[in-house]
Formats: C-alpha cells, structure tokens, sequence
C-alpha cells in the first residue's frame, strides 16, 4: 500500500513538472479572450502601453500614468466601470473613450484581434 502512493506520488510530480516546462505560462490561457498571449505582448509594447502603465513581463513597461497591470486576473473590475470579463477588456482596450469619456486612457485604435491578444496577455498576470 505505501509503495503504490509513492508511486503516485511520484508519477504525480512528474506529471506536474513536466507541465512547467516550456518558455512561458502565456500560452495556456490563450482561450478565453479568443487572442493569443504571446502576440498580446507584441500589441502591448508597439502601442507603448508600457509608458502610461506598470506591466510585469513586458519590457520597459514602468509608467505611473495608470493603475498597475498586476493580478488583471484577478481583478473584479475594469477601470471601476465593468465588470472584469475577456469581452469587457477587449471592449476596453479597443475603447477606452467610449466607457469612461474623459478617461487618460486613450483610443489608441488597437483592431479586434490585437485588443483579443492583449487582453490574453492580462489575463497571464495573476
Ligand atoms: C496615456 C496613458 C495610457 C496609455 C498609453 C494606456 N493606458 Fe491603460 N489606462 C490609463 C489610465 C489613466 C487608466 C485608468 C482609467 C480609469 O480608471 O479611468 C487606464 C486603465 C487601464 C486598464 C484598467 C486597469 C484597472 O485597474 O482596472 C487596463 C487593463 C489598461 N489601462 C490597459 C492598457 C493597455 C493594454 C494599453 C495599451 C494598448 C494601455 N492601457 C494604454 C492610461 C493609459
């Protein structure tokens, strides 16, 4: 009996090593916003969102205009005016202006699928 749970335990610490493995954790959460994590990081720093906000993993990203990017995850809310789901980021990050006029966030005119990979890459940041 103890020697088929160590073998459990082992086969389970295998299991979940092997499932660190890779260059990044981006890409398992790639489906729920219907963009791509790792482009979202090309989008975040051509459009230099970086230079109004701070966001982990991105280069150079240390603005103090707006709030941090930490824990997107996890937060309950976008800007305090929506609710945080993937299709209220996309909607946010393509319009800012239209959700909260008078916002400093401007309408950069981020396209549909570049608001959907971005707003894949917050959704990494736990
Ligand atoms: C000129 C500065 C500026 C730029 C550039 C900018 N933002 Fe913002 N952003 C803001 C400000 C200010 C807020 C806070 C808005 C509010 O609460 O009214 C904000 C809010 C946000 C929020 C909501 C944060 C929260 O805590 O709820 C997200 C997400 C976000 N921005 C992502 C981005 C992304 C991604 C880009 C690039 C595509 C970007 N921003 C570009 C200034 C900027």
């Amino acid at each position: 009996m103890t020697r088929y749970l160590m073998f459990i335990i082992v086969l389970l610490t295998a299991v979940s090593l092997a499932g660190c493995q890779g260059d990044n954790t981006a890409q398992a959460y790639n489906v729920s916003t219907g963009g791509n994590a790792h482009e979202g990081v090309k989008v975040i720093e051509a459009y230099g969102c970086g230079s109004c906000h701070t966001i982990p993993g991105i280069h150079a990203a240390d603005g103090m205009v707006g709030p941090p990017l930490y824990f997107m995850s996890r937060r309950t809310m976008i800007a305090g005016e929506l609710p945080n789901t993937p299709d209220n980021l996309v909607k946010w990050l393509k319009s800012p202006q239209s959700i909260e006029a008078g916002t400093a966030m401007p309408t950069l005119g981020l396209s549909d699928q570049e608001a959907k990979d971005a707003a894949a890459y917050l959704y990494t940041l736990k």
